[in-house]
């Protein structure tokens, strides 16, 4: 059951908006890959990237950790890898929501082994209080309180990540 919203199309879009003002300061001079974390962070990873001045190389990967449940099971499968080298480049990767640190610390680890020159992290949300992991954030749009949203990208079980805006949901009551 979807129970309130969390945050409006205009909250995320500002979030999204000082995010890039941030990193256009911070890319200057970079050779600089972003990655999107399929799928949750896609809508937010086109709609940041899209507002980037500079020109960066974007790519795709994809882990699967949560099933259909809410919670994380701690161990990351690569599902699809990425498909460009980015050894010596300044990586950004581009995460929907920071829960317990777990799928971003096993991401980061998988993506250093290829030898980056940097790996950052932005975020759109981030859940501090769930924190199991402690993975460095760099770049973060909204900290939100311990529940379960979906929405502009993010699903309970392949479902609602087409919402605009982002709500709390209750899974114990059915999708
Ligand atoms: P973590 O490994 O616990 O940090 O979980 C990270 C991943 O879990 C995110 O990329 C999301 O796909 C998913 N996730 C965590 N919290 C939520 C949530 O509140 N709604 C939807 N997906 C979530």
């Amino acid at each position: 059951m979807l129970k309130e919203k969390v945050l409006t199309r205009e909250e995320i879009d500002a979030a999204i908006e000082r995010l890039a003002a941030r990193l256009n300061a911070d890319l200057v001079g970079r050779d600089a890959v972003f990655v999107c974390i399929l799928k949750g962070a896609v809508y937010f990873f086109t709609a940041l990237t899209a507002r980037l001045k500079e020109s960066v190389v974007i790519d795709f990967i994809q882990v699967s950790s949560y099933g259909a449940t809410t919670e994380s099971s701690g161990t990351v499968i690569l599902v699809k890898d990425l498909t460009v080298d980015i050894s010596d480049k300044d990586v950004f990767v581009v995460e929907d929501i920071v829960d317990t640190g777990l799928t971003l610390a096993d991401v980061i680890a998988l993506l250093h082994a290829r030898h980056p020159r940097s790996v950052r992290v932005v975020t759109l949300l981030s859940k501090p209080a769930r924190r199991r992991k402690d993975v460095p954030l760099d770049f973060v749009g909204i900290e939100i309180p311990d529940r379960f949203v979906v929405g502009f990208g993010l699903d309970f079980a392949e479902h609602f990540r087409n919402l605009p805006e982002i709500w709390e949901y209750l899974p114990d009551q059915g999708v």
